[in-house]
């Protein structure tokens, strides 16, 4: 897995590179990380990467030419490494919305040249002639493309084979298939009882059905309230069970808001 970032700030990546995770499996080598900075593809002494848009307006443009000469060098540099190619995706708030679903396609994948825009945002003709595809991390805008970038790279990093060990897991986590997509459960440990407030008693039965049925309630309740939107889609792919189904009855039927104490 390569990924290659065409960025003003190579330096903002040295967090996924370097720290957690990530880190741990990038030294592990099961992934690599390449920086291309459009400056470095400029022709005059400023090193120009910007100007201003064409029609008025606040703001600078990032210009076609550097970001375009920044993805050919990366692609020749992938062409030399990668036995196959991966998708040119520009960070945007215009794109559709990054999830686990777009994660877990990309981590069965090559990786991907991955494009932070600055200022106003970049000139639409480098993004006609280069771009396969734009995500969005959500309804909201940065400053820069990096912290979207970095959030995918972590997203998907984390789902390859070998990054995560079991203690780690990303199988129980929220939105994965083999939890239905649904919301994970919540987590305790240590003490037993902090503050006044015990953990859950099915927690500390030892019966592990009765664990895996709690914690499923408990991820229920939890999608049902705050995305029943997952609920819905989870349904709609045969993912709940019957017993599922009688427990979402209940909630219906009585208080949604309430957690289970067991
Ligand atoms: C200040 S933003 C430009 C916003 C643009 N003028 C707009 O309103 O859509 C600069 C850059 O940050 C990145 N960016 C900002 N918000 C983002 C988001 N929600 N998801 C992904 N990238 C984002 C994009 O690369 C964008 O080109």
């Amino acid at each position: 897995m390569r990924f290659d970032v065409v960025t003003l700030f190579p330096d903002m990546f040295a967090v996924v590179r370097d720290l957690g995770v990530t880190g741990r499996a990038h030294t592990q080598g099961l992934w690599a990380l390449h920086a291309w900075n459009p400056r470095d593809y400029t022709h005059d002494a400023h090193r120009t990467v910007d100007d201003r848009p064409y029609g008025g307006g606040p703001g600078m443009v990032m210009m076609a030419g550097p970001l375009s000469d920044a993805v050919d060098a990366a692609q020749r540099s992938r062409a030399a490494t990668e036995p196959s190619p991966a998708p040119v995706i520009l960070l945007s708030p215009t794109g559709p919305r990054f999830d686990q679903a777009r994660a877990q396609s990309l981590a069965a994948g090559a990786g991907a040249v991955l494009i932070c825009g600055r200022y106003e945002g970049v000139d639409q003709r480098f993004i006609d002639r280069q771009v396969i595809e734009e995500i969005s991390l959500g309804d909201f805008v940065l400053s820069g493309g990096e912290l979207a970038a970095m959030a995918i790279i972590d997203a998907t990093v984390r789902l390859m084979p070998g990054v995560l060990n079991d203690d780690e897991s990303a199988i129980q986590d929220s939105f994965n298939p083999a939890l239905s997509g649904l919301l994970d459960s919540p987590h305790y440990t240590r003490p037993e009882v902090y503050q006044g407030t015990p953990v859950p008693a099915p927690l500390l039965s030892g019966h592990h059905a009765r664990i895996a049925r709690w914690r499923r309630e408990q991820s229920l309740r939890l999608t049902a309230t705050r995305r029943p939107d997952l609920i819905v889609r989870a349904r709609a792919q045969g993912w709940l069970t019957a017993e599922d189904e009688r427990f979402l009855q209940t909630l219906v039927d009585g208080d949604l808001s309430a957690p289970t104490r067991g």
